[in-house]
């Protein structure tokens, strides 16, 4: 196991830097959400997020697992990304969708920033990277010269041992504090007292599809995040094309480039369903335009930008708090 993350690391190592070097160049992205089919038929009939359909508890055995009672982590989940765990950084492996993924994240970021801010060139930016995985955007944040500060949480201990593996084999992360990975759920962070222990961005990619109370989970999360400050993600719109390509296909025996197991069809959100959860005031907090990008993956080809395709399939969406 040792010697497989070390392997992973030090690949992962090369990815990391083309990634750096590609979010330069290439066009940006998409991502995921979540919610159980009871809340889908809810929304369709003209509902919303309701408290209890927010508050789901449950237990866990995993000894050294950091979810408390009021988390919203699922231990299905957590098994499920425990065994992607060794293989999490080898470009060619189960996580290969994510590493192809990782430049058009830093080019959606980048257009949304453009569109604020506009009066600090030299800004900096701290990170507040949610369900980080084996850390393939939270490494690549932090290795940009415009970010002060990631910190980078997951469920998942075993996802974390390897991010924070490869982060030690990394020189220009290993010799610097920009970089923090943590063991935790969003509900284990300290509330900030004030607007300087907040983040000015906060990222959710392929995670809010793994999540049973999105809601929930969002409010929790956007408490930590600043004035001014943009919540980015990535997830899958809850349409049959999705479960075609997204279960039906990309989950295939053979043929599949993602695990089998990996997305419940049931637990995507449209982007109309996150769109309304910011627009109706449920999200605490004044919130600009959400906006959306579609992207697809061609196979042998890689994930292209699709204006429109964010109604069927992956999709990136962002938006700033404005008060
Ligand atoms: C598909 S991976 C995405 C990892 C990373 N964001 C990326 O895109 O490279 C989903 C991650 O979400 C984490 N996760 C699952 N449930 C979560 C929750 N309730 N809160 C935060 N993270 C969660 C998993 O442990 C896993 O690492």
């Amino acid at each position: 196991m040792a010697a497989n993350v070390n392997w992973t690391a030090r690949h992962g190592l090369l990815t990391a830097e083309r990634y750096c070097a590609a979010s330069s160049r290439s066009r940006v992205t998409v991502f995921e959400l979540t919610l159980c089919q009871k809340r889908f038929a809810h929304l369709r009939r003209g509902g919303s997020f309701s408290k209890k359909q927010q508050t789901r508890q449950y237990s866990t055995t995993a000894a050294d697992s950091p979810i408390s009672p009021s988390s919203s982590v699922s231990p299905s989940e957590v098994s499920h990304f425990s065994r992607l765990a060794s293989s999490w950084w080898d470009p060619h492996g189960p996580s290969r969708l994510l590493h192809l993924m990782n430049p058009l994240r830093h080019d959606f970021i980048k257009s949304c920033l453009q569109s604020s801010w506009t009066e600090e060139k030299d800004k900096k930016y701290t990170y507040l990277d949610i369900g980080c995985g084996g850390g393939i955007f939270a490494s690549s944040a932090a290795r940009l010269p415009h970010t002060s500060h990631v910190t980078a949480i997951d469920p998942t201990p075993d996802v974390i041992a390897v991010a924070k593996s490869h982060a030690r084999c990394d020189p220009a992360l290993s010799s610097t504090e920009k970089l923090d990975y943590r063991n935790c759920v969003i509900e284990d962070l300290p509330a900030p007292e004030d607007d300087a222990q907040k983040y000015d961005i906060i990222t959710v990619f392929e995670v809010l599809e793994h999540i049973d109370s999105p809601s929930s989970f969002l409010s929790t999360a956007l408490q930590h995040l600043k004035l001014g400050g943009w919540l980015i993600g990535s997830t899958i719109s809850r349409h049959p094309i999705a479960y075609v390509t997204t279960k039906l296909i990309a989950e295939a025996p053979l043929i599949g480039v993602v695990p089998r197991g990996t997305h419940d069809w049931n637990k995507y959100i449209n982007p109309s369903e996150l769109s309304k959860y910011f627009e109706s005031g449920q999200a605490p907090g004044m919130w600009g335009d959400f906006v959306t990008q579609g992207v697809v993956y061609l196979p042998a080809v890689g994930w292209k930008v699709v204006q429109g395709s964010e109604d069927f399939g992956n999709y990136f969406f962002g938006v700033q708090k404005v008060d």
